[in-house]
């Protein structure tokens, strides 16, 4: 089933195909004309830096300087799983991957099917599949919907969790979050045995340290807004995401999700696109408490849903 999409990308194509966290845009991680296509397809600021998808810890050699004790640990901890690791680079990394850095992301994804596609085509970079700008594809339709019908896509449905992985800065100390996601500090910390912090990057500046945390991300054309506390209006041209306070009223407007944020994860981008079809004004969401924020995946929704607010 995969030879199409193997031979597309060892003849420079590029294919999307699913991982545990989102759907990925692959090209070979060692063809530059190739990984070039991926920025003019996404239409991505050629300043932002790829992740290299990779499918056994050897691999990782090849990208990586050098590999710490910790990032041993950390990567048999956590891979193949939703956690990217920033390493210094080997001078042969290609600088278009890296956007000049001297750091490779680097990252072992759980899907079989992207394991076998990176096993038989070779490493290959990753971002998400979608235009720059768009919410993170999380079925093969919303790939083909930024993309063309035509466009060629592993289609697995949709992907399990829903948020892309947790990239974490291990090139020094203390090692930082830059985005979050479904592996969280605590669990990296627990493992190394180190403090990390998080630096999900509000900073809007040039020499941020993780280039893609500068830009706006997962926005739909539906301005996204917090419902504000003693807010109990309801619109009709918004889409409301709730998970504790009570819903007003039955309606397919209304998604509440009864403290499921695992199911929030998994359909977040989702609901974003489906708001944009159906031509809503607003994405309202009702925020997360400092109790809720504990959660892993709480904090990276927080995060991906301020990035989105409009
Ligand atoms: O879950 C995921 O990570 C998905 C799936 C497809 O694997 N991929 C993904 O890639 O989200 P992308 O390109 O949409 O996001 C990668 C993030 C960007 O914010 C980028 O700036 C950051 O990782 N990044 C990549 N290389 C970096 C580096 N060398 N130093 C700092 N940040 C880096
Ligand atoms: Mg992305």
């Amino acid at each position: 089933m995969l030879d199409r999409y193997i031979n597309l990308l060892k003849s420079g194509e590029v294919v999307a195909f699913p991982t545990e966290t989102v759907y990925g845009l692959g090209a070979d991680a060692k063809n530059p004309d190739a990984v070039k296509k991926i920025f003019e397809i996404k239409g991505r600021p050629s300043d932002n830096p790829l992740i290299v998808h990779i499918s056994d810890k050897k691999q990782a050699k090849y990208f990586a300087l050098e590999i710490s004790d910790d990032a041993h640990k950390l990567m048999d901890a956590f891979w193949p799983g939703p956690l990217t690791l920033i390493f210094k680079k080997k001078p042969q990394v290609l600088d278009i991957i890296t956007a000049g850095l001297d750091t490779i992301a680097l990252r072992w994804p759980k899907h079989p099917l992207s394991q076998q596609l990176i096993a038989l085509a070779g490493p290959v970079v990753a971002p998400s599949a979608n235009s720059s700008g768009k919410p993170s594809p999380t079925k093969a339709e919303h790939v083909k919907e930024d993309f063309g019908d035509d466009f060629p896509v592993v289609n697995a449905g949709e992907t399990e969790i829903g948020l892309e992985s947790t990239v974490l800065d291990i090139t020094s100390e203390p090692y930082t979050i830059y985005r979050p996601g479904a592996v969280s500090a605590d669990e990296i910390s627990r493992i190394v045995d180190k403090d990390v912090i998080q630096d999900s990057g509000s900073s809007k500046d040039e020499t941020a340290k993780s280039p893609g945390t500068k830009y706006s991300h997962y926005s739909p054309e539906a301005k996204v807004q917090w419902i504000s506390s003693g807010d109990t209006t309801f619109i009709d041209e918004a889409l409301y995401l709730l998970h504790s306070r009570p819903a007003p009223r039955k309606s397919d407007r209304v998604i509440h999700y009864e403290g499921n944020f695992n199911k929030m994860a998994h359909e977040l981008y989702d609901r974003f696109r489906h708001a944009d079809h159906q031509n809503l004004e607003f994405v309202f969401v009702e925020p997360f408490s400092s109790e809720q924020l504990q959660n892993p995946i709480v904090q990276a929704l927080q995060n991906r849903i301020s990035k989105a607010l409009g």
